[in-house]
């Protein structure tokens, strides 16, 4: 029996159940991981066990699994559970928005293979996307663009969207009954023209601020020596964490040109006061004091692992890591601060197949990360596969990208190693897709999953050089 994520064990017994369904669902203190159950399928009765509701429904999930690849369901006892707590996927709705039943679709697929983190990038250089009770502002002049120079797309027409109170409560209802929490990311102090769009005068020269158009890293960042633009941003967190009521929450903090910083004179002031030799470190300190900030409302904040540039962030931020030199990200890990695993190469699903192919997805192996010892692979706390949104305008290709090598990531995050296999995942995969299909979710086809290399060179070549 072959599913995926695989199941920590199955043993197959003689026959086929009677029963389409699960009789009967118990809650036992033996079963101590939180999200950890067992699925006992006998030729009369089917029965899930777990230590939690959460763990009855991961046993749900796993039986309609069951469900959709055999006709006929065998007897067979399943004991499983997770390997990793942070099993995420990330959509950029900022570059490109989604509508909320495209959204749904993809969160309900992520939650058949049992992700459980919505990480919602909702705010960037090219949109803000959230509607703000306090700040309407923020969405009546921070959600729209003027036209669209990527690279694949342009238009002269303006280009803007949010999501409504009603749209989030809606996304929110939506993945907690997939026990899936959603982690809003309102990345600071760069990626932040929408926000100084509206609010120009908190960065460092007051001057205009357009909404992005393109794709890129702009030098339109706040200004860390004025009091009023960290307000201001609280403001936004305070209304943020009343629509999002996790424990977690993203401050972004990557790639950050920081030479504005070097001349600013109230930028200058603020590392004099806090003693600060370089303007990495005063990345540190708003990153520190965001931190605090969020703590005092019971958050654990998440940041890109670009933060680590000034070598004195509290070790109670976890940190995500997608690019550039491993080492700060690995020895933050060893001294025991959290990790999550996002590595551009190839957890990256906005690049093509021909760059990251689904073998390579499968293949990735987050305890070799960076050569972490016994002690530090025990700070990873999951996996993440993010899809930015540059270059996606609609549903179909966002899926197209994400599917299958999510399924991919799913089973990284959730089987333990041994009990992956490569093979026995593409013949189940293969199955997979026909059934999502089915559904109205469009994953790549077989014959994109793993490119020749003459069809990599020309798929990379045409991603980058679009005609
Ligand atoms: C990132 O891709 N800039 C986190
Ligand atoms: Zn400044």
């Amino acid at each position: 029996m072959r599913l995926i994520p695989q199941p920590e064990s199955i043993s197959m017994f003689y026959g086929y159940s009677l029963s389409d369904e699960i009789n009967e669902k118990l809650i036992s203190g033996e079963i101590t991981d939180d999200e950890g159950y067992e699925l006992y399928i006998s030729p009369d009765k089917i029965t899930a066990t777990a230590g939690s509701e959460k763990g009855l429904y991961y046993a749900e999930v796993t039986f309609r699994q069951i469900k959709n690849l055999y006709a006929k369901i065998p007897c067979m006892k399943i004991k499983d559970r997770p390997r990793f707590s942070h099993r995420g996927f990330m959509i950029d709705c900022a570059r490109h928005i989604f509508s909320v039943d495209e959204l749904k679709s993809m969160i309900s697929t992520a939650a058949d293979f049992k992700f459980n983190k919505f990480h919602w990038h909702l705010s960037d250089d090219q949109g803000f996307r959230m509607e703000l009770e306090n700040m309407p502002e923020l969405t009546e002049k921070g959600s729209v663009r003027k036209c669209d120079t990527f690279r694949n797309c342009h238009s002269d027409k303006e280009y803007g969207g949010y999501y409504t109170k009603k749209d989030i409560a809606e996304i929110t209802d939506f993945c907690k009954e997939r026990y899936i929490d959603i982690i809003p990311e309102l990345d600071m102090p760069g990626h932040l023209s929408a926000f100084l769009h509206v609010y120009p005068e908190f960065t460092c020269s007051g001057e205009p601020v357009e909404i992005k158009t393109k794709q890129g890293i702009f030098s339109d960042i706040l200004c860390i020596g004025n009091e009023n633009a960290f307000d201001a941003l609280c403001r936004v967190i305070d209304e943020m964490c009343e629509m999002f009521p996790y424990g977690k929450f993203h401050i972004g903090g990557d790639e950050v040109p920081k030479h504005n910083w070097k001349t600013c004179p109230k930028c200058r002031k603020m590392m004099a006061i806090q003693g600060l030799s370089d303007v990495n470190e005063l990345q540190c300190y708003f990153t520190d004091k965001m931190a605090d900030y969020l703590k005092n409302k019971g958050k654990t904040c998440i940041v890109w692992n670009d933060s680590l540039k000034g070598g004195n962030l509290s070790d109670r931020l976890t940190v995500q890591y997608w690019n550039g030199s491993k080492k700060k990200t690995v020895s933050a890990a060893e001294k025991g601060q959290n990790i999550i695993l996002s590595p551009f190469m190839p957890y990256y699903a906005d690049y093509p197949y021909s760059m990251h192919s689904l073998k390579s997805v499968y293949a990735f192996e987050p305890s070799s990360f960076g050569g972490l010892s016994e002690e530090g692979i025990k700070s990873i706390e999951g996996i993440e596969s993010p899809v930015w949104t540059e270059f996606i305008t609609d549903i179909q290709r966002l899926s197209y990208l994400c599917f299958p090598r999510w399924f991919a990531v799913a089973e990284t995050a959730w089987a333990a190693p041994e009990n992956k296999n490569y093979r026995s995942f593409c013949d189940v995969t293969k199955k997979l897709v026909k059934v999502y299909k089915n559904k109205g979710i469009n994953s790549a086809p077989e014959a994109d999953w793993n490119p020749s290399v003459f069809s990599r060179l020309k798929n990379t070549l045409s991603f980058f050089l679009p005609l």
